[in-house]
């Protein structure tokens, strides 16, 4: 990088005086004259609402470091001038937090912090932050057809964010969360130390899984433990639209799918399809998409017994290994080789807005036809619906800080996508989704009405600048973590006192 913008130069004085790291500032540091820079800034970029978006929210320097020193080196010269910090594993994240910022700032990029190491005699691994979902899933299959890792299901996402928000996909009924299942880590604080479980203490550990990563430090490596699925699983995706029964079955669903027994999960995906070139009626599809952990005999009299009104047939269902499965929930053709799990071009980028509830009563029928009425207003709309119960009753609401356990029935995340770029069309569509979170309040969770961190919205209430009080966050902090938020203010206010690693949603630190 042949630039020399004075805090580009400044930055590389600073970088070569801590840690040694100024033997490759030239390699990893890349300011916005740099040819790579708008590469680097767009690629891992999930939301493309962003992407034309006014470079003053674009940082400064995108730095991509190889070496936990030139991270060290990051984290302590970005605090001595000034300058905010971004770290960014998969930057999946729906409000672009990870890569944008109205403050000046840096983004700590771990693309090159990639490495996994599987133990399958320990049955645990150790992985980078800035290794995907995909690469993880990749590196167990090739060991083990029986284990697994319980998290969620698109590959391209990074464990960075995902492990520290939470993270569930498919098991998430047999083992829980991706962080319920995290046994160490190492961080770089606001000191540039390099901490893991022992050195950063039981409190911080507990943070770290549930509490989002962005607000403590820089989350470099993970250790995981594995967990057992038996050599054969079934899938099966049935789909039904409104005219063919698809509401009653909705309906029911919500009465049995987070009491069914563990080894099986079923989600529905809900989305508005036909209407092309005036052949099709435009209406309103549920797919009902499921892991059972065991075979076709065991599921089909399990289905008949549970949730008979699907009428699920051995014919609607395939069996596979857990990590063939992965591809089929990533919506990859069967039979493709599991390499495609190691491609990091996002398939489903796109221009959207998320908003997320849970629901711990039964929704009444004719709700969902009031929302059906509503998507057939959209273009391209979704309504994803993840059961719990199952082992997500078994745990504490305060174990991490994920709080969303018992007396939950189901997670609903509603989308909205659309594919023209720019301000008037966002508008018009975030109206949209937000007219349809406003009609759902009777029937969401109440006293919070709570919503799921990695699903981030900022229509939940962001923190106004450095000195946000414990009060003005809770607005929305206790949605996302409800009695967990004033302990994770406590930890974040002995971890990083002067507030350093701060972002529109982070823990604020409690003032004196
Ligand atoms: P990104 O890099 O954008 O980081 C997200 C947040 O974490 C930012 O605040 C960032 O600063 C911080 N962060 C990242 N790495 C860090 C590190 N090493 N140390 C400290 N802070 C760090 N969720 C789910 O539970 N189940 C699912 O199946 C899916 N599926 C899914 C599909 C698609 C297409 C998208 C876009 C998203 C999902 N998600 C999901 C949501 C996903 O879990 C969430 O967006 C994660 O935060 C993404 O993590 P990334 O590292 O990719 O994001």
């Amino acid at each position: 990088c042949a630039d020399s913008s004075p805090i580009h130069e400044n930055f590389i004085k600073c970088m070569s005086t801590q840690f040694n790291a100024y033997t490759r500032s030239f390699e990893i540091i890349f300011t916005p004259r740099s040819s790579l820079y708008s590469h680097l800034l767009q690629s891992s970029q999930q939301n493309l609402r962003w992407v034309n978006s006014t470079t003053s929210n674009n940082p400064l320097l995108i730095i991509t470091p190889f070496h936990e020193s030139e991270i060290q080196a990051a984290v302590l010269c970005s605090k001595n001038q000034g300058l905010q910090v971004r770290v960014r594993s998969g930057g999946h994240d729906y409000e672009g937090l990870s890569y944008l910022s109205q403050t000046p700032f840096i983004i700590i990029d771990l693309m090159n912090f990639r490495s996994i190491e599987v133990d399958i005699a320990d049955e645990t691994a150790w992985l980078q932050s800035g290794a995907t979902l995909g690469e993880l899933y990749y590196a167990i299959g090739k060991e083990s057809r029986v284990h697994a890792f319980p998290a969620g299901l698109c590959p391209t996402v990074g464990v960075g964010g995902h492990f520290s928000g939470g993270g569930f996909g498919t098991l998430l009924r047999k083992y829980g969360l991706a962080a319920d299942n995290v046994i160490d880590a190492f961080l770089i604080d606001v000191n540039g130390r390099i901490l893991d479980r022992e050195a950063m203490g039981e409190e911080l550990f507990w943070a770290i899984r549930g509490g989002g990563g962005a607000s403590f430090g820089v989350i470099l490596s993970w250790k995981i433990k594995l967990v057992k699925v038996p050599p054969t699983v079934t899938v099966f995706t049935v789909s039904k639209t409104i005219e063919q029964g698809a509401t009653k079955l909705v309906h029911r669903w919500q009465y049995i799918a987070d009491k069914l027994h563990e080894d099986l999960f079923i989600r529905i995906i809900i989305q508005n399809v036909g209407g092309d070139a005036g052949t099709n009626l435009k209406t309103v599809q549920a797919s009902f998409n499921s892991l059972f952990l065991g075979g076709i005999d065991r599921l089909i009299p399990l289905m008949k017994k549970s949730f008979p009104e699907l009428g699920l047939k051995a014919g609607d269902c395939t069996q596979m290994a857990w990590i063939e499965s992965t591809l089929y929930f990533a919506g990859f053709p069967r039979g493709s080789p599991l390499e495609v799990l190691l491609d990091k071009t996002q398939l489903y980028k796109a221009n959207f807005k998320a908003k997320s509830d849970y629901v711990t009563e039964p929704i009444p029928e004719g709700v969902f036809r009031g929302i059906w009425k509503r998507f057939l207003e959209e273009e391209l709309v979704f309504m994803i619906m993840d059961p719990y119960g199952g082992r997500m009753n078994d745990i504490l609401e305060s174990e991490i800080p994920f709080p969303h356990r018992k007396g939950n029935l189901y997670n609903i995340q509603y989308l909205v996508k659309w594919e023209v770029n720019g301000v008037g069309e966002s508008n018009k569509h975030v109206r949209w989704i937000r007219m349809l979170h406003r009609y759902m309040t009777p029937y969401a969770s109440k006293s919070p009405r709570s919503a799921y961190l990695n699903y981030r919205d900022l229509d939940l209430g962001s923190n106004k600048d450095i000195n946000t009080s414990y009060l003005e966050a809770s607005v929305w902090g206790v949605k996302y973590f409800k009695g967990n938020f004033k302990r994770l203010v406590q930890v974040k206010s002995k971890i990083d006192p002067h507030n350093f690693f701060r972002n529109e949603q982070s823990i604020p630190s409690l003032h004196e």
